[in-house]
Parts: structure tokens; C-alpha cells; sequence
């Protein structure tokens, strides 16, 4: 699903994202699984993680990161009308994130709601809201990518629990006129791989009793090769629609902003839209794939350090569990 068919559309007037204090190294981790700083670094691109400290949840880390957006954007936070926190970490099922962050921030007026598409979750909420605002349903809206999946990944698996790490990043989004500030989106899916990366335990499927959590189900499983290759193809796939839609070249793009989830993927996405590597945003080494948060962080990061500058050409791309992926293209 492309376009922005929308009478306007809209545009990011703030960005804010938040890591939370303890870091984890590869060499913690040889302490814990039978595992290398060596076979990490080569196979992933990653040398540490942040882990969420025991008494934060995914709203906390949520709320700095919206906190710090809306602060950015020099909003009141009374006139927000939307709040999507994409997320597959929520606080608990009930209620959603995004509603108690709506109470923390004060955003009394808005509707808010969490949205679950894995690491895709941030591009798919930055879309959703776009296109409610480019029909001119809403005017401003926080879109929040939180995940805390230290409490979710088996810390016993090698395989998984040396990839993931915790954090926030939102963004502000303010209607402007169309052909400003989001110029495209794509979002897909494919539902028949859900098993490549799931969470089989403690929904309605498999709730939670005692031979579940025996069986550790309630843990993230990962197919990691299968997902390496379709995350490749699917990643230059909706960056090449996205482009294609908008009417943009590859060579017109200042920076691409990846999903971090492997560094081999990283480049292998970099060389297939032939971009230069000083044009790719990485983070990976510092904080590991954060799924719906790895955006919005790097965007952060990106922004805080003065080198994303007014007019720059940014795309936006990520793949995910679901299989979920897709694409932002925006004009800074
Ligand atoms: C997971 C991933 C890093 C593995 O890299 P890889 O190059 O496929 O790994 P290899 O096939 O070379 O190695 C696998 C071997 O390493 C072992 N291994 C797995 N994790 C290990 C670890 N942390 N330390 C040491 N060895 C490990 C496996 O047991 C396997 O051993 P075997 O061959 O004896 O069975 C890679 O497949 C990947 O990143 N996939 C995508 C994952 C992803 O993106 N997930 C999130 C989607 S948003």
C-alpha cells in the first residue's frame, strides 16, 4: 500500500528519543551465554545494547521520548490530536501505552492508541497519521516507537537474546501543504512468515499457565537466515516503490535511515539502492535492533548531532516480524 493521496499532508516538527541508562556489552553477554564479542560483532555490527532499568516499563521510555519531541516542536501539548505508540512491548494489554502516556504528557484532547506491526511498527504509525492528517481528519500527532524487549527475549538463547536491546524515539507531525514534508509512504505485509519471528506464548493462543512458561513460549523465537535475505529484498523493495511513487531518484536522497537490525543487512540494503555508506545512518553498534524504536532513535541521534539539516531528503525504511515492512520519504 503507497501514496499520499491526501488534500495536504504532513510534516516532523519535533524529534525526541530516549535510551535508558545501563548498557550491556558483548562482553557482559560471554558471561552469560556461550557466545563471542568476536561472533557478534562480525555476524550482527553490534557491540552493546541498553537494557530498561527493573522499575521501566515501555510507557516510561515512551513518555521521555514523546516528552522531548513535543519540546522539540515547541507545541502545546493541548492541541495534539492523535497519539499512535507503535510497540510490541506494551506496559500491559490493557490499557495501551498510548494512553497512558496520554495522561502522563497531559494530551487530554487526543485519541490514542498502540499499534503492532514489530520493528515496521514506527514507519506504519508514521504513515497511519500522515494520511489522517494529509485528509484533514487531524492537525498534529505524536507517533511513538517504544520496546522494552529485554523482558521478552529468552536470555538463555544465544540466537535472539545477543540481537535486541531497549529505547524510544518519537516525532511530532504537524499538517503542512502537500509536496512538503512527507512525500511518501509504503507499507506491506506478508502474513504467511509470521513464524520466521514470533512470540508464540502468553496471548490467547497459549495464555499463561505453567508447561507454557516451562516450555519457555513465552519467549521471542527467530529464524534468523530465512528473515536476513527476505529483509534485504523487502527493504529495497518498498524504497524503491516509495521513490518510484514520489517521483524521486536514488541519487537525490541526502540520508537513508534503516531498521537496525543487522549490519550485513544494513549494507546489503546500501548497495542495492547504490548509496554511499557516509549517506546511512547507523547506530547498530551502540544500541542493537530496538524494533519499533530502531527509527525514531537514529532519526534522533541523526538530528541531535546537527548533521540533518532543513531541506535534506530523508528515507525512512524498515522490515519486521509479521512479516511487516515499509517506507517514509520525507522532505526535512
Ligand atoms: C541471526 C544472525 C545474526 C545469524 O547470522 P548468520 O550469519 O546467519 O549465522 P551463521 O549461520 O553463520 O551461524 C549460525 C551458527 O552460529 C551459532 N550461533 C548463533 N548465535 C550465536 C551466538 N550469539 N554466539 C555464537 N554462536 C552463535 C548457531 O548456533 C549456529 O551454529 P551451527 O552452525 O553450529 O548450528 C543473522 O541471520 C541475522 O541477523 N538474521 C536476521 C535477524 C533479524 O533481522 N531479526 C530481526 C528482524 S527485524
Amino acid at each position: 500500500m503507497s501514496g499520499n493521496s491526501g488534500i495536504g499532508s504532513a510534516k516532523i516538527t519535533g524529534i525526541g528519543y530516549y535510551l535508558p541508562e545501563k548498557i550491556l556489552t558483548n562482553f557482559d553477554l560471554e558471561k552469560m551465554v556461550d557466545t563471542s564479542d568476536e561472533w557478534i560483532v562480525t555476524r550482527s555490527g553490534i557491540r552493546e545494547r541498553r537494557i530498561a532499568a527493573e522499575h521501566e516499563a515501555a510507557s516510561d521510555l515512551a513518555y521521555e521520548a514523546a516528552k522531548m519531541a513535543v519540546e522539540k516542536a515547541g507545541i502545546d501539548i493541548k492541541d495534539v490530536d492523535l497519539i499512535i505508540v507503535a510497540t510490541v512491548t506494551p506496559d500491559m494489554t490493557l490499557p495501551s501505552t498510548a494512553c497512558i502516556i496520554q495522561e502522563k504528557l497531559g494530551a487530554m484532547k487526543a485519541a490514542a492508541f498502540d499499534l503492532s506491526a514489530a520493528c515496521s511498527g514506527f514507519i506504519y504509525g508514521v504513515a497511519t497519521a500522515q494520511s489522517m492528517i494529509g485528509i484533514g481528519h487531524i492537525k498534529k500527532a505524536i507517533v511513538v516507537g517504544v520496546e522494552v524487549l529485554s523482558r521478552i527475549v529468552d536470555w538463555e538463547d544465544r540466537a535472539t537474546c545477543v540481537l535486541f536491546g531497549d529505547g524510544a524515539g518519537a516525532v511530532v507531525l504537524e499538517a503542512c501543504e502537500k509536496g512538503e514534508g512527507i512525500i511518501g509512504t509504503y507499507m506491506q505485509s506478508d502474513g504467511s512468515l509470521g513464524e520466521l519471528l514470533y512470540r508464540p506464548g502468553g496471548g490467547t493462543r497459549l495464555p499463561f499457565n505453567e508447561e507454557m512458561i516451562r516450555e519457555r513460549q513465552h519467549y521471542v523465537k527467530m529464524k534468523g537466515d530465512g528473515l536476513f535475505k527476505i529483509a534485504v529484498r523487502s527493504m529495497v523493495d518498498a524504497a524503491e516503490k516509495t521513490l518510484d511513487e514520489a517521483g524521486v531518484k536514488k541519487k537525490d536522497i541526502d540520508y537513508l535511515i534503516p531498521h537496525q537490525a543487522n549490519i550485513r543487512i544494513i549494507e546489503g540494503v546500501r548497495k542495492r539502492l547504490k548509496l554511499e555508506k557516509e549517506q546511512v545512518v547507523v547506530n547498530i553498534d551502540r544500541v542493537g535492533n530496538t524494533s519499533s524504536a530502531s527509527i525514531p532513535i537514529a532519526l534522533g541521534e541523526l538530528n541531535e548531532s546537527g548533521t540533518l539539516k532543513k531541506g535534506d531528503l530523508v528515507i525512512m525504511v524498515a522490515f519486521g516480524g509479521g512479516l511487516t515492512w515499509g517506507s517514509i520519504l520525507f522532505r526535512n
